[in-house]
């Protein structure tokens, strides 16, 4: 027989590389082999984002340049695959009629069988709990790998598309995220990054049937020696605990480094968004957790241009992020999705909402080289995950999550080891050991 070669392509967030990663141990079990290279494929998946129609146009222009490659392979088959495959469904069909299967994110285990049978092309179906009980886990990665612990979101704010796309909240049980752990620790992994739209909501199920939360899950996993480091990400302000917040100061293994979303610093945008907390409320959250981890790394994500975000609203986001200062951030400009309460009213000219942009991220951009900096001639822990680009160069990340390059003759892959920082280049930091 001949052998049968699947393409895989990750859009958006970390969780969909995860479910990326389970969609290909799933056709390896199947007798499949990996391919970088498209043309050679009998499967490509696109397993796709739906966050900002940005993201969205992206898939439409790949689905383009592969029907090229299709109209000239007839035995290439076409899955869209995600967060665009559960919005739009048979939608995709009118629009690239090339494309032979559709499925969810939380019914993609039953791809291997429809793709095998042919009976069926479209699976939307929330089933989440299903979904896990009939994946495959092997690592991905050398060093850190993703685990996704839990699914979906109960928030509905009114720009986002991710409570219609990924279903409702769903939190593992304790004991398959341990499972799952160990597997990858067997084979040499080093870091666990937890997973979830509202990874903090977090509530599964721990052996003696009571429900847990994030920290007892993270308590837990750092019971196990192979393990060295734990993040968690993405967090939302509303779900973060007490526990969560001390557990930062009393689990070593637990990173100094949290990504919390804010959205705006202007209360009345943080309620037509529905995010339930004022900025009150996140800059409490900000006070109390660097009482207890005063080094603690944070960042968040940003949208402007938000309907009937104005100038003041705007000034009160920038004094925001000078007061806080952020490690990292990321913002992005308000885009109208399908489905979602705000997607009637977009009504900040494009040109202000660009202006607002470009004054966010250069403020952003200046604290997290300003931060890099401030670690010359400091030491560090490193984790080297990969090689670079170059001979004898190696990639890794610090306790905060910065991205550390050294050149080292030694073997130093999958290490942790203490450097010493040299120099900050460019969002990145450069060592020596
Ligand atoms: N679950 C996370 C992240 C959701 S998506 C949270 O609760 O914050 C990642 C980021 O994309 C969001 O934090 C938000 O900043 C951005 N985003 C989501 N919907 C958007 C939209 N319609 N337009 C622009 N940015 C959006
Ligand atoms: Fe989207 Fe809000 Fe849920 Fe985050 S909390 S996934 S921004 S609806
Ligand atoms: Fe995108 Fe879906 Fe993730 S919309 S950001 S891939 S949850």
């Amino acid at each position: 027989m001949e052998d049968k070669f699947i393409f895989i392509k990750s859009y958006g967030c970390q969780m969909n590389i995860y479910d990326s990663n389970r969609i290909k141990d799933l056709f390896l079990d199947k007798g499949y082999k990996l391919t970088q290279d498209i043309s050679k494929a009998n499967l490509t998946v696109l397993n796709t984002c739906h966050i900002r129609e940005k993201a969205v146009e992206k898939v439409y222009s790949d689905i383009g340049r592969i029907k090229k490659i299709k109209d000239k392979k007839e035995d290439l088959k076409l899955v869209v695959a995600g967060c665009v495959a559960q919005a739009e469904g048979e939608e995709i069909k009118k629009r690239a009629p090339i494309v032979d299967f559709i499925v969810g994110p939380q019914s993609y285990h039953k791809l291997t069988g429809m793709v095998e049978d042919s009976n069926t092309s479209i699976n939307s179906d929330f089933l989440q709990n299903e979904k896990f009980k009939n994946l495959i886990f092997n690592s991905s990665k050398l060093s850190s790998e993703f685990l996704s612990i839990q699914e979906g979101c109960d928030k509905f704010c009114s720009f986002c598309v991710v409570p219609y796309t990924r279903g409702p909240e769903f939190s593992r049980p304790v004991e398959d995220i341990i499972y799952e752990t160990k597997k990858y620790l067997n084979n040499g992994i080093k870091e666990i990054i937890l997973l979830g739209q509202n990874v903090n909501a977090y509530h599964g199920k721990a052996s003696n049937g009571k429900s847990q939360d994030l920290s007892y899950l993270i308590n837990k996993l750092s019971e196990i020696d192979e393990l060295k480091r734990i993040r968690y990400m993405t967090s939302h302000p509303i779900d973060m605990t007490d526990s969560l917040i001390n557990t930062h100061a009393d689990n070593p293994k637990l990173m100094p480094f949290l990504h919390l979303p804010i959205q705006s610093g202007s209360d009345k945008i943080l309620k037509k968004m529905n995010r339930k907390h004022t900025v009150y409320d996140y800059l409490k959250i900000v006070e109390k957790i660097r009482s207890v981890r005063p080094d603690i790394a944070l960042s968040s994500d940003f949208i402007v241009g938000y309907p009937d975000e104005n100038d003041e609203d705007f000034e009160k986001t920038m004094k925001f992020v000078e007061d806080v200062k952020f490690v990292i951030a990321y913002s992005f400009i308000y885009s109208p999705r399908p489905g979602t309460p705000a997607q009637y009213k977009d009504n900040v000219d494009i040109k202000l909402k660009k202006a607002r942009l470009s004054a966010l991220q250069s403020l952003l951009t200046e604290q997290q080289l300003n931060y890099n900096k401030s670690f010359i001639n400091k030491k560090m822990e490193v984790l080297f995950e990969k090689t670079g680009r170059y001979t004898n160069q190696y990639v890794g990340r610090t306790i905060y999550n910065q991205s550390t390059f050294i050149n080292s003759s030694k073997k130093i892959l999958n290490k942790i080891l203490d450097v010493k920082i040299t120099n900050s280049t460019n969002f990145a930091l450069e060592c020596q050991i």
